[in-house]
């Protein structure tokens, strides 16, 4: 759905920069974790699966407010090919938000390990005790999350492209609004 505003809507806007801070956060826990065999493993991984199962729920409250309030149209003359791949990229943004929490969830629930969030809260298993899936989803756990890296630098090269090559109100949709829209 396209929207009558240049701007995001201010609280797609916030939840935005949150799970901005929060991704990047869990990607270098993540390669922190994997990195060290030191007494520093369990307290990331403690940081890991609360933070990763958070940005899960976000996304899933950001995504029906997404569709309700639709996305600013993209600048007229930008090319066709460029508008395919912003809205692609989009996509696969969120699937990733979706699918790496849900691999992290399935891989620890066919470990057999515990998914512990605090010291009161253990979510439930979503798959059986298999080791040979556990090995699959810690394989596509690695792969996702790198891929989703990769995406994440395409989309911040393409951003400030917007914001300090074209300087054409994109990246201002996603900030601070463009003065004749703010409420
Ligand atoms: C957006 C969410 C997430 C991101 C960006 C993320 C990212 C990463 C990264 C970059 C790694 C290290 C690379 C590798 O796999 O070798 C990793 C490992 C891991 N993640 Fe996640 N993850 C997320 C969600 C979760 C969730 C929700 C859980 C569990 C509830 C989880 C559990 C794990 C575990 C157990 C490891 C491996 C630890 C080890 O083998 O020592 N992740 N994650
Ligand atoms: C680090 C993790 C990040 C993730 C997961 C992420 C995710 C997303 C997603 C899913 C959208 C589409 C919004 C929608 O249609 O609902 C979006 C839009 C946008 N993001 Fe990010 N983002 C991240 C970081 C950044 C950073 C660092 C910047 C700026 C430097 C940025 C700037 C923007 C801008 C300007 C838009 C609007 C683009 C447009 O309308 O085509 N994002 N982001």
């Amino acid at each position: 759905m396209s929207r009558r505003s240049p701007d995001f809507h201010p609280v797609l806007r916030a939840v935005h920069w949150l799970m901005a801070a929060m991704v990047l956060a869990m990607l270098f826990i993540g390669v922190g974790m994997v990195s060290t065999t030191g007494p520093l493993y369990p307290a990331l991984l403690a940081l890991h699966r609360p933070l990763g199962i958070s940005i899960l729920l976000l996304v899933l409250i950001r995504l029906p407010l997404r569709l309700a309030t639709g996305a600013p149209a993209l600048p007229a003359d930008l090319p066709r090919m460029q508008k395919l791949a912003a809205k692609a990229s989009h996509v696969l943004l969120y699937a990733s938000m979706v699918t790496l929490p849900l691999v992290g969830w399935g891989m620890l629930s066919a470990g057999g390990y515990p998914v512990q969030l605090t010291k009161a809260l253990i979510l439930p298993p979503i798959l059986p005790h298999d080791l040979r899936l556990y090995a699959v989803l810690r394989a596509m756990h690695t792969v996702v999350a790198l891929l989703f890296f990769a995406l994440i630098l395409a989309h911040l090269a393409a951003a400030l492209a917007h914001g300090l090559i074209r300087r054409d109100g994109v990246l201002r949709s996603m900030t601070a609004g463009h003065p004749a829209s703010r409420p």
